[in-house]
């Protein structure tokens, strides 16, 4: 089919590109317009709540939560603020000093956006943890993060860090916000409680330390990867120019909070923009969200491809019954957004969803279709003002040439914008390697069209993607092969209409074990346990051997084209690139 270019004229009326928005804006202009602290610092959560009180807009509201059971609380800027201030002073009496990590694993609850603020409030780095992983990714970002502090719910701490503890000696404190208090924990609501929400932010330096993100490669554990406060001038502008936020608008961004997006642009990019964040607790249901966009009155709404699909599937008639004409801008973001997608929305919302593309390490969106700028549908869009991009080859030596339009290669970003992450914790060498000749390379492969368009092509590693969630193969093969029948596991993600990908296990079994259905639902299981259900794999093929190369790493290359039918040649073209 032949998706065209969808328009932005004066004609189209909301759609017309705003001037403003549209002119050139440098990084300095953008810091200015923080307020920041006295003496040259900046905290991301005085300017997302302490400054908007201060401005005269403490009475909007800044978090509407609606419950899974039906439950709702609003927050007004000045009570956030209040109770931010109230869990800054419980973090200074429990001793958490600058620079200390406070880590949350939590379904969307209010008390973690307390936790984020208050934690960035102290000089603290707030570090979330997906709620949906099981005890064994929990471990190993609680151990790599050295948290001292854990906020987290009773359940999931029966399940997934009560028998670890023993095992992780930095974790000093954990609090939970729906019980009172044990030996060894803490009740959340009761050190607020015993508070004062007058709290003074102390200095923090726009390059210290504030939040932390694990994300995974090809190798190895989790990267943790380290964002500094000078980071919200980025979350603030995109806020602003690709989201089209601005204050008291009604904005739902239905990204966990427990990965980058959920962070960037589920709490701070809003807040800094004085918008009204919705956040649901409960998960998909196709009903419930066109519930909510329409009683909400949700005006801008970040989403993500799975999400898209999955309302597709859920059918038009579903959304015609729903009035959802305060929608004014609709942004996705994660994976490949096809262009049956970006005209859906159009034909199905009376919005186009637009693409955006980032990172965990990019801290923001770097690329986009903007409110200003016609969509080329199944393009990712440009890269925003204030950002170079290229597409480049990696000499083997050492550096990268850039390509022609046309060329197919590596996205890279000529470093230097304030949202790029700082490093990887402990890992100064992986750091390192992502950048060369001051590009940021990004692992992904994509084109640039002449107008400057970029289309994404895939991963130049190995890492799976499904449900818009980045799952490193090491981690999940590392678990497979503590089950005694297993030898060899090597991990791909496997092409499936909702997901995108779903993650498939290849296996070879130890001498002695024969393959079996029981088998592969016994080891299925297994893994659902120790790396929960989102992370484990869904598919599991028993082989003889797995397919390596002569040093003796696994080739998922190889186990990916075989599952696809492909000839090994097309895939060895991408090899060059890999990690
Ligand atoms: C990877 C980053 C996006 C921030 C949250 C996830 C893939 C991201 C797109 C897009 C195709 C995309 C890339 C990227 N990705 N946006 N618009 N089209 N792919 O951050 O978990 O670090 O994942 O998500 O492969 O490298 P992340």
């Amino acid at each position: 089919m032949n998706w065209t270019t969808i328009r932005k004229t004066p004609a189209s009326g909301e759609l017309a590109p705003n001037p403003v928005d549209a002119a050139p804006v440098s990084w300095e202009t953008a810091r200015a317009e923080l307020e920041g602290l006295p003496g040259g610092g900046l905290n991301i959560a005085h300017e997302a709540v302490d400054r908007q009180v201060r401005a005269g807009r403490g009475e909007v509201i800044a978090l509407r939560w609606l419950g899974k059971n039906g439950e709702r609380r609003t927050f007004s800027y000045a009570e956030l603020a209040r109770l931010s201030n109230r869990f800054a002073n419980g973090l200074n009496r429990l001793g958490i000093r600058r620079g200390d990590r406070v880590c949350v694993l939590a379904g969307r609850l209010p008390e973690l956006y307390i936790t984020a603020l208050g934690a960035l409030k102290v000089g603290a780095v707030f570090c979330p943890l997906f709620s949906a992983f099981g005890p064994e990714p929990v471990r190993v970002r609680l151990a790599k993060s050295q948290a001292r502090v854990l906020v987290t719910t009773s359940l999931l701490y029966e399940r997934k860090v009560r028998e670890q503890r023993c095992a992780l000696p930095d974790l000093e404190h954990v609090l939970l916000t729906d019980s009172g208090a044990e030996p060894g924990v803490h009740a959340f609501h009761a050190l607020l409680d015993a508070e004062s929400d007058q709290f003074a932010i102390p200095f923090t330096a726009p390059d210290d330390w504030a939040l932390l993100h694990f994300t995974s490669g090809t190798t190895g554990s989790p990267k943790g990867a380290l964002h500094v406060h000078e980071a919200v001038v980025a979350h603030r502008l995109t806020g602003r120019r690709v989201l089209d936020l601005h204050p008291g608008d009604v904005y739902w961004c239905t990204a966990d909070p427990g990965w980058v997006t959920g962070v960037s642009y589920g709490i701070i990019a809003p807040l800094t923009n004085g918008a009204t964040l919705v956040v649901d607790e409960a998960e998909f249901d196709a009903r419930r969200w066109y519930a909510i966009l329409e009683r909400e009155q949700v005006k801008v709404w970040y989403t993500a491809p799975t999400a898209i699909r999955m309302l597709m599937k859920a059918g038009v008639e579903l959304a015609r019954g729903h009035d959802l004409s305060a929608l004014r801008f609709a942004a996705s973001v994660g994976e490949p957004l096809h262009p049956e997608g970006v005209v859906w929305g159009l034909e199905t919302l009376g919005q186009p969803f637009h693409d955006t593309w980032w990172q965990t390490e990019t801290g923001a969106i770097m690329i986009a279709n903007t409110r200003a700028q016609d969509i080329r549908p199944g393009s990712m869009g440009r890269p925003l003002p204030g950002i170079e991009a290229a597409i480049v080859r990696r000499r083997p030596e050492g550096g990268v040439d850039l390509l022609e339009p046309g060329a197919e290669g590596e996205l890279a970003l000529r470093v230097g914008w304030p949202s790029l992450f700082r490093g990887y914790l402990d890992d100064e060498e992986r750091y390192r390697h992502c950048f060369t000749d001051g590009w940021y390379l990004s692992g992904d492969l994509a084109t640039r069209d002449a107008d400057g368009y970029y289309w994404f092509l895939g991963r130049a590693d190995d890492v799976i993607k499904t449900a818009g969630h980045l799952i490193g193969p090491f981690e999940i093969e590392s678990v497979l092969l503590e089950h005694p029948a297993v030898a060899e596991a090597g991990m791909i993600g496997k092409p499936d209409a909702f997901a995108g990908q779903i993650i498939k296990a290849f296996v070879a079994l130890k001498p002695g074990y024969a393959a079996s259905d029981a088998l592969r639902k016994e080891l299925i299981g297994f893994s659902r346990i120790r790396l929960g259900p989102a992370v484990a794999p869904r598919e599991l093929e028993f082989v003889a051997d797995l397919p390596k190369t002569r040093s003796g790493k696994i080739m998922r290359r190889l186990l990916r084209a075989r599952e696809l039918g492909l000839p090994v040649g097309d895939l060895s073209a991408l090899e060059n690139s890999a990690e």
